[in-house]
């Protein structure tokens, strides 16, 4: 029996609690959230919360209807239809239904196992890597299948960007770790072309003035932020469409972290960024779009700033208030 029911005890006082580590998104001072309040408040600062609101939800036809509207955009960059990812007998992703926007970054949320980094690897075809795992539906990148027998899945990638969770350096030079993949892909006709790639390259990872002298050192000697943002410019120097990052932040500390939210920020003016975050207030600062994830399900997708405020759905909001998680 909880303290609240008991007849006999007095309610007991709500402890006083830390804030959550995973509240919501940020209130500026009238009490509504904007993307810019929002990208305002930094790792650390704490503060971020969203009271549930009480609000009576719409009903789930509508939702439903709400939710396909949202899901679909005009001239998508990736076109997803009913993406279902199975490992074995087990499905771990139900039919997403979702577009990904050209010049935009699209936040997936939700708890731990609930497909986000799953459905990340179906847009590069990272899964076809992994033994029994089997991929339905349709993906289109630019209105082509990128599941067609004549698609090359080394050709795919090398339009694609992945930066993962651990930042994963090759064992080789800094300047080799970004000049590596222009090099394999041909990108570059002499070495003034290949310096000039790798110059670029890691000035847009913000992480030029800082490697300029050391160029020949391991990429490894990095720090963790470095070493992340190292792997940002070995991404973007083979001129990717689209960006995908799992968690890239997540074992960085908050400095480092934010400069790497910054560089999104940036990116973002030339590249479709989908990036997988545990951190809501991540989300909330560097997205446009959020899409929330449950169980393998698609549970809805929409405008940040929409997402955060004012959820459609029962359970992005328990989640975003941190009842769910
Ligand atoms: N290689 C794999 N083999 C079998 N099951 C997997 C594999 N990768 C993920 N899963 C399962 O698929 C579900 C979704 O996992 P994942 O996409 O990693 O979730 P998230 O990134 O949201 O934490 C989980 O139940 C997980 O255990
Ligand atoms: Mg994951």
């Amino acid at each position: 029996m909880s303290p609240e029911n008991s007849a006999e005890d007095p309610p007991a006082p709500e402890p006083q609690r830390p804030a959550p580590p995973r509240a919501a998104a940020a209130g500026s001072g009238n009490g509504v959230a904007t993307p810019q309040s929002v990208a305002r408040q930094r790792v650390g600062e704490g503060g971020l919360n969203l009271k549930p609101s009480g609000r009576m939800h719409a009903p789930a036809s509508a939702d439903a209807a709400a939710g396909r509207a949202e899901a679909a955009i005009e001239n998508p960059l990736f076109s997803c239809r009913d993406v279902s990812v199975f490992y074995g007998a087990k499905q771990a992703l139900k039919n997403v239904t979702l577009d990904v926007a050209r010049r935009q970054v699209l936040a997936m949320i939700g708890p731990s196992g609930c497909g986000k980094s799953t459905f990340l690897r179906c847009l590069n075809r990272m899964n076809d890597t992994i033994t029994g795992a089997r991929v339905t539906g349709s993906i289109r990148l630019d209105g082509r299948d990128i599941y067609d027998q004549r698609q090359d899945a080394a050709q795919l990638r090398a339009r694609i960007g992945m930066v993962f969770q651990k930042p994963n350096p090759f064992p080789k030079s800094i300047y080799d770790n970004v000049a590596y993949g222009p090099h394999i892909h041909g990108l570059a006709r002499s070495r003034a072309q290949l310096d000039d790639i790798v110059c670029t390259s890691l000035t847009r990872a913000g992480l030029w003035d800082e490697v300029k002298d050391r160029l020949s050192s391991p990429g490894t000697g990095l720090s963790g932020g470095q070493q992340q943002r190292l792997c940002i410019a070995r991404a973007i120097a083979v001129q990717p469409e689209v960006i995908l990052m799992d968690e890239p932040c997540s074992a960085l500390d908050p400095v480092a972290t934010a400069r790497i939210e910054d560089l999104i920020d940036e990116l973002r003016e030339q590249y479709a960024i989908v990036i997988v975050t545990h951190s809501m207030q991540q989300a909330a600062r560097v997205s446009q779009r959020t899409a929330y994830f449950h169980l393998g399900e698609l549970i809805e997708i929409g405008d940040t700033h929409r997402v955060f405020t004012n959820p459609r759905h029962r359970l992005t909001e328990d989640y975003i208030t941190g009842r769910l998680g």
